[in-house]
C-alpha cells in the first residue's frame, strides 16, 4: 500500500463514484460492505473529510449507527462490476458478501475497519459528525425524487485518517 494525499484522487473519485464504490462498516464482529454512489470529500473542521450517504432501510445503517468509522474502497478501471452489483442490491442482513462476492478484507491500518481486496484506492475514516436528513430543510423536487417512500439518508462526516492505494491492483 502507498499513501497518498486525501485530494490526490478527487478526479478519480468524483467521477467512479456514482457507479460504485464500496462502503464497509464494522460494528463488534459484524462486518458488511455495500455499494455507495453518493459521497463528497472536501475539507471541513480543519480536517479532511469524506462524507457518505446511507438510507435507514440498509443494514449498513444498522452496524454504521453502532460505530465510530467507515471505510470506502474505490475500484478502478470498471472493475469489480459483480460485485458492486450484488453488494448494492442485496443486503447483509440475508447474505455474507463476503462469502458470496469472494470479497477480502483487508485490515485497516489506522481504524479497525477492512477495507475491500482489489480495490485500487482506500480511505479510513473516523466519524466526527453525523446527521439524518431533515426534510424540512430539503428542496421539494429532491424530497419527490428521491424520497417517495421517506426512507431518508443520514449524511456521516469521517474524518480520513488514512487514504493510499493498492499498487499491486
Ligand atoms: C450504484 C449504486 C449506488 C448506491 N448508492 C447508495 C448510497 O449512496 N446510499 C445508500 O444508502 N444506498 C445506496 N445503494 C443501495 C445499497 O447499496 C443497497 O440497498 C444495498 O443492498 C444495501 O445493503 P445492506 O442492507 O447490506 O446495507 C446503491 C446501490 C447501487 C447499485
Amino acid at each position: 500500500m502507498q499513501d497518498v494525499k486525501y485530494n490526490d484522487y478527487l478526479k478519480e473519485v468524483t467521477e467512479i463514484l456514482p457507479s460504485g464504490s464500496f462502503l464497509t462498516v464494522k460494528s463488534g464482529n459484524k462486518v458488511n460492505t455495500m455499494t455507495i454512489g453518493w459521497g463528497t470529500i472536501g475539507f471541513i473542521w480543519g480536517k479532511p473529510i469524506f462524507m457518505v450517504a446511507v438510507r435507514d432501510s440498509r443494514y449498513t445503517f444498522n452496524l454504521i449507527e453502532e460505530s465510530d468509522q467507515f471505510t470506502v474502497s474505490i475500484p478502478f478501471d470498471g472493475a469489480m462490476k459483480e460485485e458492486l452489483n450484488f453488494c448494492g442490491t442485496r443486503s447483509g442482513r440475508d447474505y455474507d458478501k463476503f462469502k458470496e462476492c469472494n470479497l477480502t478484507a483487508v485490515p485497516g491500518i489506522k481504524v479497525d475497519t477492512p477495507v475491500i481486496g482489489g480495490c485500487k484506492l482506500h480511505y479510513e475514516c473516523l466519524i466526527r459528525f453525523k446527521q439524518a436528513i431533515d426534510p424540512n430543510n430539503l428542496a421539494p423536487f429532491f424530497d419527490e425524487k428521491w424520497y417517495p417512500e421517506k426512507d431518508y439518508h443520514t449524511l456521516y462526516f469521517g474524518e480520513i485518517v488514512a487514504s493510499y492505494i493498492d499498487e499491486q491492483v
